[in-house]
């Protein structure tokens, strides 16, 4: 052993102290370098046997190593026991004058909080929430709801068609009726929020993207009397106890009677304003009982069973709500917008 291979020996013991991350490692080093077989315990033994003229100066070295390692190996020993305890380490440091990192609060989308709301009101009424595919077949947003091959949402004016297999974007959330029928079987109570699509020229009132809340019950005996029960109640919790709900014909090839469901405007209480345009009622819904054709897509038995069906223009309702004049805001991405809710 040479003084130079000593002194390598101290740059790389340090080294690898200096890497330690726990207590057991740091032993493990103690117990390599300075055991009872450690590396410089054993130069330690053998400077005996050499030459009387390096005897001295390597016995010097080797003790002299030893020190600086056992006391290296004692400091980082103290700080990991401090860090433990959860003292700061000696090099690191707190800056105590830097700036507070602001408090930035997100917004959640009106329509997110629309739709949250709904969701909570229909829970309470035993609907399970579920979601359904962006991308739907023809089939179940058209063929398995009796919408007819004339029907106008089947042009590709109004709906994006995808090239291959049949597929779209559902044009409504109406295809998860007969998805959900199909899985679940009656009795069968659920609500789908969900993303829509259809091919609009856009402008303030028009979007090609939009949300809409698809609900339907299957049961014994469901009538137009369940319909109207259960609109009204989430009519009443979402617009105030003085609200009132009207149902006028309308038609929808996937339900019959098929109705558009109206509630008297929330800023006027029904006496005609500009939000209503005079009239005093709102339009927020579309709705009606399941058509036989489309409970028989679905695997049920519309002998045994009925049900009715309603969809929610979410989008219509935040901005019916908020007072939001422009459909185009809502996927603006615009952070102005969003801080005022
Ligand atoms: N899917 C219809 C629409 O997009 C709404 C609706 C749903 C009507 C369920 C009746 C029953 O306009």
């Amino acid at each position: 052993m040479s003084q130079e291979q000593l002194q390598q020996l101290k740059t790389r013991a340090l080294d690898e102290i200096k890497k330690v991350s726990d207590q057991n490692q740091l032993q493990n080093l103690e117990i390599k370098y300075l055991g009872r077989k450690g590396e410089l315990t054993k130069i330690l033994r053998t400077v005996g046997e050499l030459p009387e003229a390096e005897r001295g100066k390597m016995g010097d070295l080797a003790n002299q190593v030893k020190q600086v390692l056992a006391s290296e190996i004692g400091r980082v020993k103290k700080s990991l026991s401090e860090k433990g305890a959860g003292a700061v380490e000696e090099n690191e440091w707190i800056d105590v004058t830097a700036s507070k990192v602001k408090d930035g609060f997100g917004h959640l989308n009106p329509v997110s909080k629309i739709q949250y709301e709904l969701e909570d009101i229909f829970s309470s009424m035993g609907f399970m929430v579920l979601d359904g595919p962006e991308l739907e077949s023809e089939y179940y947003n058209f063929e398995a709801l009796n919408i007819p091959s004339w029907h106008p949402a089947r042009e590709m004016q109004d709906t994006f068609y995808v090239e291959g297999d049949g597929l779209l974007m559902r044009t409504h959330t109406s295809p998860m009726q007969v998805r959900t029928m199909e899985k679940y079987g009656a009795p069968l109570r659920a609500i789908v929020p969900g993303r829509c699509f259809r091919n609009e020229a856009t402008d303030a009132r028009h979007e090609h993207t939009f949300y809409q809340l698809e609900g339907f019950m299957v049961d014994k005996n469901i009538s137009m009397a369940n319909l109207k029960a259960v609109l009204e109640v989430v009519a009443k919790k979402l617009y105030g106890p003085e609200t009132h709900l009207r149902l006028r014909p309308k038609y929808y090839p996937f339900v019959e009677p098929g109705v558009n469901g109206e509630v008297t405007c929330f800023l006027c209480k029904g006496k005609g304003c500009r939000l209503c345009k005079n009239i005093g009622w709102l339009e927020i819904f579309g709705a009606g009982l399941i058509h036989p054709n489309v409970l028989k897509a679905g695997g049920i038995n519309p002998e045994k069973w009925s049900g009715f069906a309603f969809g929610f223009g979410l989008t219509r309702l935040a901005m019916l709500k908020y007072g939001i004049d422009d459909i185009r805001l809502f996927c603006s991405g615009d952070i102005r917008f969003l801080n005022q809710f």
